[in-house]
């Protein structure tokens, strides 16, 4: 299975990423309770930092992190809290778990797959779940399209990544129906708009940098050269820096259980 954001720099990207206020951890999680000896897995993980912000809130628990790269998990587990956290290689869209859990995080993941891998990923869940257990999934539903610009020729590349893209990032709307479809019960969901204006604007185009050139492989294919993709990345970081552009995405934050 593949991913379209690579390498290295892919971890620490992703710990900036959290240190946003529109990506705020504790304000995503202000509505979860963890009962001491719970088991936790965050499914995707990336740089561990789900599972760093668990330990630190809820040292009693004991929590796992799988991810499909390598580079990020060794990145996780340097940077671990507590001794009992495990970190492991799994794809969890094409393989079951082995072990239950009481709660499973996926989050910023649901826009990399489409609906027939979220059906397999969110079964996968749920057979993981031990009876009671709950999920928490969160994703921005417009990420890289909701951006309010007029340049036409911005607007034809953009709808060409949009159809090379392996994912969906539309996909967060059609979650909770997911879930049903799946057995899950008590599915409930906030929805918050991420706004970026002023200084979140500067760390977001900072952010999509970032994520353009850990997946520069995947625009060279669609663009055909270096040259191309950077140039699209130039136009797309321009319009993103634009004080009169908007950009933003409606964030879903939803919660299911099994009963
Ligand atoms: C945008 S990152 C989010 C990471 C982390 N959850 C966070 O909140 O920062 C998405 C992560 O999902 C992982 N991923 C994507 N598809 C996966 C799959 N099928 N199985 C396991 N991990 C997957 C990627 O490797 C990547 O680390």
């Amino acid at each position: 299975m593949s991913y379209i954001l690579q390498g290295n720099n892919e971890a620490r990207r992703l710990d900036e990423q959290t240190t946003m206020d529109q990506f705020s951890l504790d304000h995503e999680l202000k509505d979860i309770q963890l009962k001491n000896g719970s088991k936790v897995l965050d499914a995707g993980c990336g740089s561990g930092v789900l599972c760093r912000f668990i330990e630190s809130k809820y040292p009693q628990t004991l929590i796992s992190g799988c991810d499909l790269s390598i580079p990020s998990l060794e990145y996780a587990k340097k940077n671990q809290k507590l001794l009992q956290t495990t970190f492991f290689q799994q794809d969890f869209v094409n393989n079951p778990f082995d072990e239950k859990y009481d709660f499973i995080f996926n989050r910023l993941v649901a826009h990399h797959l489409n609906e027939e891998k979220l059906v397999k990923a969110f079964s996968h869940f749920y057979q993981a779940l031990s009876h009671g257990g709950k999920v928490c999934i969160i994703d921005p539903d417009g990420l890289f399209l909701n951006l309010g610009t007029q340049n036409k020729e911005l607007l034809k590349r953009m709808q060409m990544v949009k159809a090379a893209f392996d994912g969906d990032l539309n996909v967060a709307r059609i979650i909770p129906s997911i879930l049903k479809s799946v057995g899950f019960s008590n599915i409930t969901w906030r929805t918050e708009v991420m706004d970026f204006q002023g200084e979140g604007r500067k760390l977001e185009a900072q952010q999509w940098k970032g994520r353009f050139e850990n997946s520069l492989e995947f625009y060279i294919k669609l663009f055909g050269s270096e040259f191309s993709s950077r140039q699209f990345f130039k136009m797309y970081i321009d319009e993103v820096l634009s004080e009169s552009v908007p950009l933003f995405y409606n964030k879903f934050i939803i919660h299911a259980e099994k009963n």
